[in-house]
């Protein structure tokens, strides 16, 4: 009797331990559970210790980076960030990455302490670039493993936020290499896609090509649609800059795609341009060394050509990208992690971001105001003060200033000189616990 009360009670301690076992697994998988909640949560969530030793750990092996023009770091994503685009109304920032999402910012938080974004995610697959429809309420994504592009709307929800909606169905595959950009014109008449290759093709909004362009570059390096939405442009192994207008009939059909003009002047071959807003400039750097910035304001079918405006040494690399500020006033480069920011009167280099990421950058874009330069290359996104393109502002102005003849144009022109010279001050002297960002007037 003895020996089956002692049995049972090993049995009982047995029982026992495992579910002390089980319990214990129990409570720890809740508190994996928590960690990953209070992961998410906002800065002001309280932390065990523990947390914030593993956070604070985190952060260090993270690459950092402080300068006192940044205006903000984005930072949601998991995976590489590799394209950026501002939406045409201004209000925001598409970015996609490798962690199957894209993010929408709003532009107006950007000065914020908090950065709030919205995620569309990319089933079963990840975009490798993103472009905003004219309206800002859709936006196309090339397809990492789909090779090919997949549209989605923006439908506003009742609380104002947004939920996304992939079209039924993806676009042909068409491209044989590795894409460079797409784009979608503002007219909203075309879409563009362009590859490594000599092949760029037109497309209309259905997924039908209604012309490809052999751009006989030997290959491409960069190819875009002009924000006006009448030319393309590829760049690649040949020193030229290669324009074409996509024309349409005056019921809005299709006609041609006809060669528009040329920029001639680099004597290697160009890593990639960029188009100020309306596109009466643009910019080139190349492998010879020099950026070069162009009037493109010209009516090529009267035979005028586009002319050299500057040619300034720069260092660039393969992969190099360049924006210009929509005012055409700046251009900023990249070449590897840095950022180079020139004043394009002048030529003068104005800003020099050393390592902003950890990684080569892979995109850079002015928002449509000129008063942020946004790049990528890691998992975060940097918003930069557009400095340069204040001050150039501000000399603008006094310039004017001078040859100005009636009273009332002086007044205006010293109003607005002060008002943008406190806005620069505010920025450069960063963000001031309680006090309110400086004010977003569209004066740039
Ligand atoms: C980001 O890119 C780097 C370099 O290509 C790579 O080592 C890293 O694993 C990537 N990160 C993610 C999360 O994909
Ligand atoms: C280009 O940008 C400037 C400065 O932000 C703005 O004043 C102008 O209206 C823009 N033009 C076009 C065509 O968008």
């Amino acid at each position: 009797v003895l020996g089956m009360e002692l049995a049972a009670l090993v049995a009982l301690t047995l029982l026992l331990g495992a579910l002390v076992v089980l319990v214990a697994l129990a409570v720890g998988k809740r508190k994996e559970e928590i960690r990953e909640e209070t992961e998410t949560a906002g800065p002001a969530s309280k932390k065990p210790k523990q947390e914030k030793q593993r956070i604070r750990k985190e952060k260090a092996s993270q690459h950092t980076f402080s300068h006192p023009l940044l205006a903000a770091a984005l930072k949601s994503h998991s995976g590489n960030v590799t394209c950026l685009d501002f939406s045409s109304n201004g209000k925001y920032l598409a970015s996609c990455a490798d962690d199957r999402t894209v993010r929408i910012w709003s532009t107006k938080d950007f000065l914020e302490r908090e950065h709030k974004c919205l995620r569309a995610n990319v089933e079963l697959d990840h975009a490798t670039l993103v472009r905003f429809s004219p309206d800002s309420r859709a936006f196309i994504t090339w397809l990492a493993n789909g090779d090919t592009i997949r549209i989605f709307k923006m439908m506003k929800k009742e609380d104002g936020t947004f939920s996304f909606k992939a079209a039924p169905e993806d676009f042909p595959q068409k491209h044989k290499a590795t894409i460079l950009n797409i784009g979608i014109a503002e007219t909203g008449k075309f879409i563009m896609s362009a590859s490594t290759d000599t092949n760029i093709h037109i497309w209309d909004l259905k997924g039908e090509i209604l012309a490809s362009i052999n751009t006989n570059q030997m290959t491409n390096s960069y190819a875009a649609v002009s924000p006006c939405g009448r030319f393309v442009a590829s760049c690649g192994f040949t020193p030229d800059v290669k324009v074409w207008e996509v024309c349409f009939g005056k019921g809005g059909e299709f006609k041609e795609v006809a060669r528009a003009f040329d920029l001639k002047g680099h004597s290697a071959g160009v890593h990639a341009f960029a188009f100020s807003n309306d596109s009466h400039r643009m910019v080139t750097v190349s492998k010879d060394g020099t950026w070069k910035l162009w009037n493109t304001d010209v009516e090529y079918k009267k035979q005028q050509d586009p002319y050299l405006m500057k040619t300034v040494p720069c260092t660039s690399s393969e992969g190099s990208r360049v924006a210009l500020s929509p005012d055409g006033r700046v251009v900023a480069i990249s070449d590897g992690c840095n950022v180079a920011m020139y004043n394009t009167a002048s030529g003068e280099l104005e800003e020099e971001l050393h390592s902003v990421h950890s990684q080569e950058i892979s995109d850079l874009r002015f928002d449509i105001n000129g008063r942020f330069l946004a790049c990528s290359g890691d998992k975060a996104i940097r918003v930069f003060h557009n400095a340069p393109g204040y001050r150039a502002a501000i000399r603008d102005m006094q310039d004017m200033l001078k040859k100005a003849q009636n009273e009332g144009m002086k007044q205006r022109l010293q109003q607005q000189i002060s008002e943008a010279q406190s806005t620069l001050d505010t920025v450069l002297a960063g963000p001031v616990e309680g006090k309110t960002p400086p004010p977003q007037r569209n004066w740039l």
